[in-house]
């Protein structure tokens, strides 16, 4: 197997305490009961939902309860395969089919045949092998490179997709035709904010699988510590929490974690406005981005509330009455002052800038 390519075939041994894969959420419980009953028929399956919510995890869960238990689980990460090499690490070839080809080689279709073959990260594959697969998915054979004769396989295909592919179709990167093909029973899982619920159960499920690769008998968090998990937004899903967890037991000594222990990132959506400095971040509310647009414009006018109420395009009414708000609230508001620069003001403001002073004894 080439070292680009992320293909994790089905020796790998499942772990001794499986994830969790029961739910008390209605949208999860959903998601599972499409997924037992989908396990039992050969149908394409179309896995969606952000980056960590746990794809992969249901792809195998799958796999395990459907008839094609017995046979390999192939997972192959379309987004790591170099063009090159794809066509090769896909459908196998011959030997001598191409410089370098020595042996004949399987492709992960052949070595995923009667059982399941997971195309993680599909939005990733290349236009040009997106055309292959279509034909492959409507055929059932495949041709290894070199080769000549057809090769039948049966092989259930699960795709995953953090992506939007109809978006994709509609912008011309992903085929429509194969678009079709892949989302015969489509599964969105939710993220993990949506089911907070599930939060306490999930904890338990991954540090049962952590504490024996930390040599724990086991390993608990504290009340204060499952609190805090749960007041966080985890935009990375159950991989963030069980990151989270595992740094966790790293730091907690006898694995007990507590606060103390806890590392949460940052949001990245909060960090990214920050960067941005314009989209707001999640708890900023309207009257909020209002207030600090109100402020900064007449700041801009040296306090001189008519030329403010101009350029934000509010009564001076309106802009003294949300003044006096602010200041009864404690914020501190810019007085009116003289000096408001002239150039800023244009030339029919002139005049109302000399009325600017008024601005004083009516002042909100
Ligand atoms: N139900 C679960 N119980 C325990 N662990 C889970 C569960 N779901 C996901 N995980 C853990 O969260 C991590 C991410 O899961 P997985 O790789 O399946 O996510 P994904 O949706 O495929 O993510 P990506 O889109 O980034 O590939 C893994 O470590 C997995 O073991
Ligand atoms: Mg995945």
């Amino acid at each position: 197997m080439s070292a680009t390519l992320s293909a994790r075939p089905a020796e790998t041994p499942p772990p001794k305490r499986g994830p969790l894969l029961d739910s008390a959420n209605p949208a999860m419980q959903r998601v599972l009961m499409l997924g037992r009953g989908v396990a039992a028929t050969p149908a394409t399956v179309l896995l969606t939902g952000e980056s960590g919510t746990g794809k992969e995890v249901l792809a195998r869960w799958i796999h395990q309860l459907s008839p094609r238990a017995r046979f390999p689980f192939v997972a192959v990460n379309c987004g790591a395969m170099p063009a090159t090499l794809v066509e090769s690490e896909l459908f196998g070839h011959e030997r001598g089919a191409f410089s370098g080809a020595t042996e004949r080689r399987v492709g992960r279709f052949e070595a995923a045949h009667r059982g399941t073959l997971l195309l993680d990260e599909i939005s990733e594959m290349p236009l040009a092998l997106q055309t292959r697969l279509l034909r492959v998915l409507q055929e059932r054979e495949i041709q290894r490179v070199g080769g000549t004769a057809p090769i039948a396989i049966d092989v259930r295909v699960v795709a995953t997709t953090n992506r939007d592919l109809r978006r994709m179709v509609a912008d011309g990167s992903f085929r429509e035709d194969l678009y079709y093909r892949l989302n015969v029973f489509p599964i969105h899982l939710p993220p993990l904010r949506e089911r907070m619920e599930d939060l306490p159960a999930l904890v338990e499920a991954i540090l049962a699988r952590l504490a024996p690769r930390f040599g724990h008998d086991a390993c608990r968090v504290s009340r204060d510590a499952l609190s805090a998990l749960a007041a966080a937004s985890w935009p990375g899903n159950v991989r963030e929490l069980a990151n989270v967890l595992e740094r966790g037991v790293v730091l907690a000594p006898g694995g007990c974690i507590g606060t103390e222990h806890l590392v949460i990132d940052a949001p990245m959506e909060s960090v990214g406005a920050r960067r941005e400095g314009t989209r707001p971040a999640a708890s900023e509310t309207l009257e909020d981005l209002e207030r600090q647009t109100i402020l900064q414009v007449l700041d801009g006018c040296g306090g001189n509330r008519t030329h403010a109420a101009e350029q934000l395009g509010i009564s001076i009414r309106t802009l003294r009455n949300r003044l006096r708000a602010y200041r009864e609230r404690g914020v501190e508001v810019p007085e009116p002052a003289s000096g408001v620069p002239l150039a800023r003001a244009g030339g029919p403001a002139i005049s109302r800038m000399t009325t600017g002073g008024s601005d004083a004894t009516h002042r909100g």
